[in-house]
């Protein structure tokens, strides 16, 4: 049974208690207290201003409103454990209970619909700035594995067979691209979102002179909504974030998945730390890569978040109807999850030890330098499809003799074309086959160097 609504006067029966419980928010919107506050304290400024409360009147409003923030940073159980309908509802009713009836004025001008548009952007500005912590330190996380594994040589995989040698350093700094990225997407969901809806009522704006974009400076937004239709109709900002969030939890995704193949004992590249990894209740060998398991598990969730509020959205009559609540889920456990995966997959990389021998060797089976050849017989001035065509062969034949290229004598060479000499097994050194590729982007040490340095400053910025 919810408390005292803020809507009973046209209501002649009690609400079912099965239709309270199926209607109420709380339990997940309480989430929102602290930025339901602060909506609410600037709201009691521009009241002032409106000429709907006095100094004096807006000084016990806001003291009432910053004591219960006090007692709810003493005790969150208080809010989650109250029977309110929603956040919105529980704040009023406290700020009765300590400033008696001048809470009820508080709402004047003002609708759950602009206010929970505004309460959700102003806790989207506070997860945002939370996440972009978490990024942070986890691209700070790439620099220094990369840093400390600058020698590190490692298969580069197409189609999961092995392609080409490259820097364990290039690979890793390819995630960081991804999460600068991802960076860049939070900040610009963020920036959109810095817009005020509150002022717009509950569908055609307001009748009290509040001043809304002082209003909106007042609550450290960008500048005050355009329109009260679209004000209350938008959760545009809240698409963004998923959208963003589920490109997040692709790159993760893939880095976990990246890492769980490169510790098994079939690749044995990494070794992954005790302490993020989980055992077999059954099994007494096994070590599992837990941690890893679960980024790339959660992704799910995150992915159907996004769709989940797409179709909320989807057919909506314009401005709010109460779907619109069913925003609130998806969004909260999504930034929840982000948050989590990205502070876990810091923690696992911090502590995964590289093992650049078992790397290294599994560069030199698999025919890696095949392109090397080609690319040798085109200095020599052979087209390069007719290279790629020779040097299959020459693949072939080492096969059939179960050797690497660099170990099949001169004569096979010089038996499928004269334009091979001695000075070839240079060209299929492993060092050789990275050095070369000294153009920007690409592999040679010189230029991982640069784009190691490169990126410790895009990380600053
Ligand atoms: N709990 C509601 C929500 O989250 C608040 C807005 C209610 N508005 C209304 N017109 N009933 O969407």
């Amino acid at each position: 049974m919810t408390s005292k609504k803020l809507w009973g006067g046209r209501f002649s029966s009690e609400a079912d208690p099965l239709f309270d419980r199926f209607n109420a928010s709380l339990p997940f919107d309480h989430v929102l207290l602290e930025s339901d506050i602060q909506g609410n304290l600037a709201y009691a400024r521009a009241l002032e201003r409106a000429g709907v409360f006095t100094a004096r009147e807006r000084d016990r409003v806001e003291r009432g409103l910053r004591s219960i923030l006090i007692a709810h940073r003493k005790n969150p159980r208080l809010v989650v454990e109250s029977k309110a309908e929603d956040v919105h509802t529980y704040v009023e009713q406290e700020l009765e209970k300590r400033v008696g009836r001048l809470a009820l004025k508080l709402h004047t001008g003002r609708s759950r619909n602009d206010q929970v548009a505004t309460d959700l952007r102003l806790f989207l500005r506070s997860r945002c700035e939370e996440i972009e912590k978490s990024l942070n330190d986890l691209l700070r996380a790439i620099g220094g594995m990369a840093d400390q594994n600058r020698e590190a040589i490692l298969p580069g995989y197409t189609h999961l067979q092995r392609a080409q040698p490259v820097l364990f350093s290039h690979y890793l700094l390819a995630y960081g691209e991804q999460f600068l990225r991802d960076r860049e997407r939070l900040r610009q969901t963020s920036a959109r979102a810095n817009v005020c809806p509150l002022g717009s009522g509950a569908v055609s704006g307001t009748v009290y002179g509040i001043g809304r974009d002082e209003l909106a400076r007042d609550l450290g937004f960008e500048m005050s909504s355009d329109n009260s239709v679209d004000s209350v109709s938008d959760r545009d900002f809240l698409l963004d974030f998923l959208f963003f969030s589920s490109t997040l939890m692709v790159h993760l995704s893939r880095l976990a998945e990246d890492l769980i193949l490169y510790n098994s004992s079939e690749f044995g590249f990494i070794r992954l730390d005790d302490s993020v990894a989980g055992g077999s209740s059954l099994m007494p060998q096994k070590k599992n890569p837990d941690a890893l398991e679960l980024i790339r598990g959660k992704s799910g969730r995150v992915y159907g978040h996004l769709i989940s509020l797409l179709t909320v959205l989807k057919g909506l009559p314009a401005a709010y109807n109460k779907d619109l609540q069913e925003d609130k889920e998806s969004f909260f456990d999504a930034a929840q999850t982000v948050d989590n995966c990205t502070r876990m997959m810091s923690l696992v990389l911090q502590r995964t030890r590289i093992l650049p021998d078992r790397m290294k060797e599994a560069c030199l089976r698999g025919y890696l330098n095949a392109t090397e050849l080609a690319d040798y017989l085109v200095a020599k001035k052979m087209p390069f499809r007719s290279a790629h065509e020779l040097v299959g062969r020459i693949v072939l034949r080492a096969m059939e003799l179960d050797v690497p290229l660099e170990q099949l004598p001169l004569e096979e060479y010089q038996n499928l074309s004269p334009l091979f000499k001695s000075d070839l097994y240079q060209a299929l050194k492993l060092e050789t086959s990275l050095s070369r590729r000294g153009e920007k982007g690409g592999t040679a040490p010189m230029q991982v160097r640069k784009a190691l340095q490169a990126f410790r400053k895009k990380i600053e910025r």
